[in-house]
């Protein structure tokens, strides 16, 4: 890879598994050390320009990371190109990104939990229409996810 990995972590809204993808990998990259941007967005326009929601604010800050001034945006042609890797946190969201994906893509697309050993082929869990538990599992997968990338951008 020419230079440091970007990577954009993709969901429904952007408003909950993708910002919390972004807090989860920006807090354990940052703490080992590794040169990487990180974004996230997401497949849908309807939370364009929103704060990730509420639940998924608190259970950012519970694990120390302050995500209250992200604001959700729809993946654009210019990612493909612009990020080193894009990462679906669901099998809908993949199909989404693979079709509108432009020609000239040089990004690496996967599932995110691809890249978590034992976990490869499963989706992490829309959690906006269920209970705040299921932000903690959200948060969970997220930070499994988060370590092994960690992991496999430092070797
Ligand atoms: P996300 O969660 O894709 O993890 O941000 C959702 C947010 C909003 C909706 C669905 C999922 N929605 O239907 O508005």
């Amino acid at each position: 890879m020419n230079g440091a990995p970007a990577v954009l972590f993709v969901c429904l809204g952007n408003i909950c598994r993708s910002p919390l993808a972004e807090a989860a990998f920006r807090q354990t990259s940052q703490a080992a050390g590794l040169k990487v941007a990180i974004d996230s967005a997401g497949t849908g326009n309807w939370h364009v320009g929103k704060p990730p929601d509420p639940r998924a604010q608190a259970t950012a800050l519970h694990y120390g990371v302050d995500i209250s001034n992200l604001r959700a945006r729809q993946i654009e042609q210019a990612d493909y190109t612009r990020l080193s890797h894009i990462m679906a946190l669901d099998h809908e969201n993949l199909a989404d990104i693979e079709a509108a994906a432009p020609r000239d893509t040089t990004a690496h697309i996967a599932l995110l939990l691809d890249y978590v050993p034992g976990r490869e082929g499963q989706a992490v869990r829309d959690p906006y229409f269920g209970g705040d538990g299921l932000f903690e599992e959200t948060w969970t997968d997220v930070s499994l996810a988060a370590s092994a990338l960690t992991e496999y951008f430092c070797r």
